[in-house]
């Protein structure tokens, strides 16, 4: 009976396929989701992406910022099936101010999507995700979107790719012309062209594929576009390595694709990709131990924690990345920083537009579980086993704000608000050592602006944000703890406590910090802190 399960759990971890999608704002990424979901039959009708988008912005009133700054501030997760497999893909904030959610989005994923356009390259905000997929060795798949419009030089892009990311491009395909001469998409691996036909209402089975083979063909009908990408992928084909699937799973190749996701074009080989290439759940480090996803006990960790979207029902929903074993409905967790058993009012699948009952979940799934409180953002989750997963990163934040209350007689909702919103990590909330003054710290100017309207909207709270003399957090810890103890009693007037009961010094200024660090030699001072 265990070989049964163990045996089951071991193919459905090989069915997993676990990204998220990336891009600078505007490139397409809601339209290239939206198109996966239709190819991947998880939807019927294009349009429901967006469609969600604007319903939800209509229930909240914090989304309302979204709306009126036409950004994209939640992250959403989507599962879907397609060729026998398990398709989890996790939307990411695009917006800049954002970005630490995506960064922790990031953690909970085996692999990237990154959606380029091809008018503007590698944008600034790619930039940053590109440097954190880097840094963590996750493989990335790359699409360049918009062939319809008049862009850049394919070549060019490439470079520019292969020059951002520090590794080399291997292109699955090559777009034959652009803009009004975009004829369609070379695939160098099968050597075929399809033929581009715009429309937003068409699938792959209506398009016209023509054999490489077929050269006279093609060189007459498509003239000198299809010239000059004959000429491009034999440079390419040349110059570029062949692909590589170790290469590519240790984050040292992309796979390059071309298309146009709003005419459904280049779509579905993006979506083969995903199941062809990139990788099912690996093992993850855990402090006591490493963690196999095959193991027959459930594990897992929170990465991110979103208020319902929904007013009228004040619970949170803790998005938990399945790491190991199997999840099944009724289970309860321990937790490892209370040490207590949880179990969470429900727990939510993500399938396409709906939140479903999940009865099962495997490593690289994705769960949600409801929840009035009990859990924190980077909480390890297991069947009772002492995990603690590590990587799930809090950044030092850059720009402070003081609270003050419109109405003192809030004090308590104020408190519970910010409580919960810290949890959430839609802001960093410090409690000073000496005395009441809450401080906020973000990393984007437009998180304080959502914190405000939340704390308005979800608990009837209005408050004052005012300047702070601080600039800089550091998080604080020591090999010696006599040596802590003398640095916190020496600057108890700038010492605070995270979400997280975790110690941080504040400075006003790097000057002021590197004096610090200079006179205090045993002390570390941390930009970022890993986990709760
Ligand atoms: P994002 O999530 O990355 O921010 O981008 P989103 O998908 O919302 O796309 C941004 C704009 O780019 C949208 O236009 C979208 O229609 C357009 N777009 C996406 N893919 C393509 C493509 O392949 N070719 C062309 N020409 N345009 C594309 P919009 O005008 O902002 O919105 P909408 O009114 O068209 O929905």
């Amino acid at each position: 009976m265990r070989q049964r399960a163990a045996v089951s759990i071991e193919s459905e971890v090989k069915r997993r396929r676990t990204f998220a999608i990336i891009s600078h704002p505007d490139a397409g990424k809601t339209t290239l989701t939206e198109k996966l979901l239709l190819f991947a039959g998880a939807i019927q009708i294009a349009g429901s992406v967006k469609a969600r988008k604007a319903s939800r912005h209509a229930t909240s009133d914090w989304m309302e910022i979204e709306k009126q700054r036409g950004i994209s501030v939640a992250s959403s997760v989507m599962q879907m099936e397609y060729r026998d497999q398990v398709i989890n893909l996790l939307d990411t904030p695009g917006h800049q101010d954002f970005s630490e959610d995506t960064y922790r989005v990031l953690t909970a994923v085996d692999a990237a999507l990154m959606v380029i356009d091809a008018a503007n390259g590698v944008e600034p905000q790619t930039l940053r995700l590109i440097a954190v997929c880097r840094a963590r060795n996750t493989p990335i798949i790359t699409f360049v979107n918009k062939m319809d419009r008049e862009v850049r030089d394919p070549l060019e892009l490439m470079d520019e790719i292969e020059s951002t990311l520090g590794i080399p491009c291997v292109p699955f395909a090559w777009p034959v012309g652009q803009g009004k001469l975009f004829h369609g998409i070379f695939d160098i691996r099968k050597n075929h062209m399809r033929v581009f036909t715009p429309g937003a209402d068409r699938r792959r089975e209506d398009d016209e594929v023509i054999s490489g083979d077929n050269r006279d063909l093609l060189r007459s009908r498509f003239g000198a576009e299809f010239q000059q990408a004959e000429q491009e992928i034999d440079l390419v084909t040349t110059a570029a390595p062949s692909f590589d699937a170790d290469e590519f799973l240790a984050g040292k190749q992309t796979p390059m694709f071309f298309g146009s996701a709003v005419n459904n074009f280049g779509v579905q080989e993006v979506l083969d990709a995903l199941v062809d290439v990139a990788p099912h759940p690996g093992p993850r480090k855990a402090i006591e131990r490493e963690v196999k996803p095959t193991e027959g006990k459930f594990s897992g960790v929170v990465f991110k924690i979103q208020a319902n979207m929904d007013p009228s029902h004040r619970d949170r929903i803790a998005f938990v990345r399945v790491l190991s074993g199997r999840f099944e409905h009724g289970m309860k967790f321990k937790v490892l920083r209370t040490g207590k058993d949880f179990r969470p009012t429900s727990v939510v699948t993500f399938l396409s537009q709906r939140r479903d009952r999940v009865d099962e979940a495997y490593a690289g799934d994705i769960i949600g579980l409801t929840t009035h409180g009990g859990l924190q953002l980077g909480d390890s989750l297991s069947e009772g086993e002492s995990l603690q997963f590590t990587g799930l990163p809090f950044f030092a934040p850059e720009l402070f704000a003081a609270v003050e209350l419109k109405d003192p007689m809030r004090s308590k909702q104020l408190q519970k608000g910010l409580m919960e919103l810290g949890q959430e990590g839609a802001i960093q909330v410090f409690k000073p050592l000496l005395g009441s003054e809450m401080l906020l710290g973000a990393i984007g100017q437009l998180q304080f602006e959502v914190v405000q309207a939340r704390l308005k909207g979800e608990y009837g709270v209005e408050v004052r944000l005012m300047p702070s003399r601080y600039s800089c957090a550091r998080w604080v810890t020591s090999k010696n703890a006599n040596d802590l103890r003398r640095f916190m009693d020496a600057n108890v007037g700038r010492m605070v406590t995270d979400a997280a009961e975790t110690h941080a010094f504040l400075a006003t200024s790097r000057f002021d910090l590197d004096v610090m660090q200079k006179r205090w030699e045993t002390i570390e001072f941390h930009p970022m802190r890993e986990h709760a």
